[in-house]
C-alpha cells in the first residue's frame, strides 16, 4: 500500500549545493503520487532553477511572499494550510535560525510560522557550522517546537571537508515521510500497553522483595511501538530507566498498583507483559522498620497475576495478548505451558541464566512462542532492535 499517494506536500528549497538533490526528492515523491508545491528562497534560486523544479513537479513554485499574483490565488496562509505535510530540504542554519527565532522575512519563514502542520527539516550545511554552539541550540530549540528532523550525515561535503552537516539522501527523506504517514493510520487506530520492570513487595516502609528485572526490554518495546504510532502506555515498576520518548508512562511500585494501572489503561489492542512483576506479597506490612531483635516470619501470599486476569476475562482481553517467560532452564517446556495457562496469543521467551542477555544487558536472544504456528528465534541483538522487530510482527498481525 502507498501511504503517500494523494497526499499534499509543500517543499521548501533553500539555498545550499544539497539543493540539486531537492529535485530528486521532487521526483521520488511524484513517483508515489504526491502532489507537490514548492517554494524556493531567494538563495535557493540560486542553486536551482524554477522551470527545473516546475517540469518535475508540474506545479508552480512559488517565491515572493508579496507576489501579488500569487497572494491573489493562494495566500501564505492558506499555502500553509493546503498541505498535509511541509518538508524544508535543504534547510539551511540560516533557515534553521529563523525557525528558532520565529522570524518571518520571507515566504518560506512565514509559511513555517504560520503553519498548524507537520514540519520535516533536512538539514544541510558546512560541518563546522553544524557543530556550532548556536546552530546546536537552534536544533534544541525547534526539536521543542514539534519540527521534525531527518539526518544530517556524516560523510564528504561539497566543500571538501568530512563530517556530519551532509544532507540525507532522497530516498531516506522519502521513506522517513512514507512512515509518518504509516505511523499516522497506526495511531489512530492501536491502542498498546506495556508493562515493564520489576515490582516492589514491601516487607516494612523501607524494605522490600523484588527481583533483577531492568525494564530495559519493556521500556524498548514501548518506545519502538510509539515510534511506529501506536498510542502506547507504559506501566513501570521501579527502574533507573529515562523516557524521553513521548508517551504516557504510569509508574508504580507493587503488583497491585501494576494490576490496578493495567485495569485503568484498557481497553488496547495489544497487551505486552513484560514486567517482572512479584510472584508473592508480605501478608501484613509491617506499619514501622522490623528491628533486629524482632523475631521475623514472613508470612507471604500469591499476587495476582496480571497476565493471567486480563487473558482469561474476554471483557477485558486485547485482541494481542503477549507474555514473557524468563527462564533459567528448559525454556521451550516452560514457555509453552505459560503460552497455554495464561492463555497468550505469543510467549516470548528468554534464558536469564545467560549472562550476555537477560537482566540489566542491552543485548537479547528471545525465541518467540505462537498459539497457532511454529516458534521462532531473534538471535542476539540490541534490546532496541529486538523490540522493532517485535513491533513489526505485532503491525503484521494487528493488519
Ligand atoms: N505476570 C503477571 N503477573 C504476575 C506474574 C507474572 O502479569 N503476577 C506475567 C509476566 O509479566 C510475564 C508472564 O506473566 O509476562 C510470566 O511471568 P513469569 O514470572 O515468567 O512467570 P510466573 O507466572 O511468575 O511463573 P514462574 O515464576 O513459576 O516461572
Amino acid at each position: 500500500m502507498n501511504n503517500l499517494n494523494n497526499k499534499k506536500i509543500l517543499l521548501i528549497i533553500c539555498g545550499g549545493i544539497a539543493a540539486y538533490k531537492s529535485l530528486e526528492i521532487i521526483r521520488l515523491l511524484k513517483k508515489n503520487g504526491v502532489i507537490i508545491k514548492t517554494i524556493l528562497t531567494k538563495n535557493g534560486a540560486e542553486f536551482v532553477t524554477p522551470l527545473s523544479i516546475t517540469s518535475l513537479s508540474q506545479s508552480k513554485v512559488y517565491q515572493d511572499l508579496f507576489d501579488l499574483e500569487n497572494e491573489a490565488e493562494m495566500d501564505h496562509i492558506s499555502l500553509s494550510r493546503w498541505a498535509d505535510l511541509i518538508l524544508i530540504a535543504p534547510a539551511t542554519a540560516n533557515t534553521i535560525s529563523k525557525l528558532a527565532n520565529g522570524n518571518s522575512d520571507d515566504l518560506a519563514s512565514t509559511v513555517a510560522l504560520a503553519s498548524d502542520k507537520n514540519i520535516f527539516i533536512a538539514p544541510a550545511m558546512n560541518v563546522r557550522m553544524w557543530d556550532h554552539i548556536s546552530t546546536k541550540e537552534n536544533i534544541a530549540k525547534i526539536k521543542t517546537y514539534n519540527y521534525k528532523l531527518i539526518g544530517p550525515e556524516i560523510g564528504d561535503m561539497a566543500c571538501g571537508e568530512y563530517g556530519a552537516g551532509k544532507m540525507s539522501e532522497p530516498e531516506k527523506i522519502v521513506n522517513e515521510i512514507k512512515s509518518y504517514f504509516e505511523n499516522l493510520k497506526i495511531k489512530n487506530k492501536f491502542k498498546a500497553i506495556v508493562t515493564a520492570g520489576p515490582t516492589h513487595e514491601y516487607i516494612d516502609p523501607i524494605r522490600f522483595i523484588t527481583n533483577k528485572s531492568s525494564g530495559k526490554q519493556g521500556y524498548e518495546i514501548a518506545k519502538s511501538l510509539s515510534k511506529k504510532g501506536f498510542d502506547t502506555t507504559l506501566i513501570s515498576g521501579p527502574t533507573n530507566l529515562e523516557l524521553k520518548d513521548d508517551f504516557n508512562l504510569i509508574k508504580v511500585e507493587t503488583a497491585e498498583e501494576m494490576f490496578q494501572a493495567t485495569l485503568n489503561s484498557l481497553p488496547a489492542d495489544v497487551a505486552i507483559f513484560s514486567a517482572a512483576v512479584g510472584d508473592y506479597k508480605v501478608k501484613e506490612i509491617h506499619k514501622t522498620k522490623i528491628k533486629k531483635q524482632d523475631k521475623l516470619n514472613l508470612d507471604l501470599e500469591k499476587n495476582v497475576d496480571i497476565l493471567n486476569y486480563i487473558s482469561n476475562h474476554n471483557s477485558l482481553r486485547p485482541k494481542l495478548v503477549i507474555g514473557f517467560a524468563a527462564e533459567t532452564n528448559d525454556l521451550e517446556y516452560y514457555a509453552n505451558i505459560k503460552l497455554n495457562e495464561k492463555n497468550c496469543d505469543w510467549i516470548i521467551a528468554n534464558d536469564v541464566s545467560n549472562k550476555k542477555i537477560g537482566f540489566n544487558s542491552d543485548f537479547n536472544e528471545v525465541s518467540i512462542f505462537y498459539k497457532n504456528s511454529k516458534s521462532e528465534k531473534l538471535n542476539y541483538k540490541p534490546k532496541s532492535e529486538i523490540s522493532d522487530k517485535l513491533v513489526e510482527k505485532i503491525i503484521n498481525h494487528l493488519n
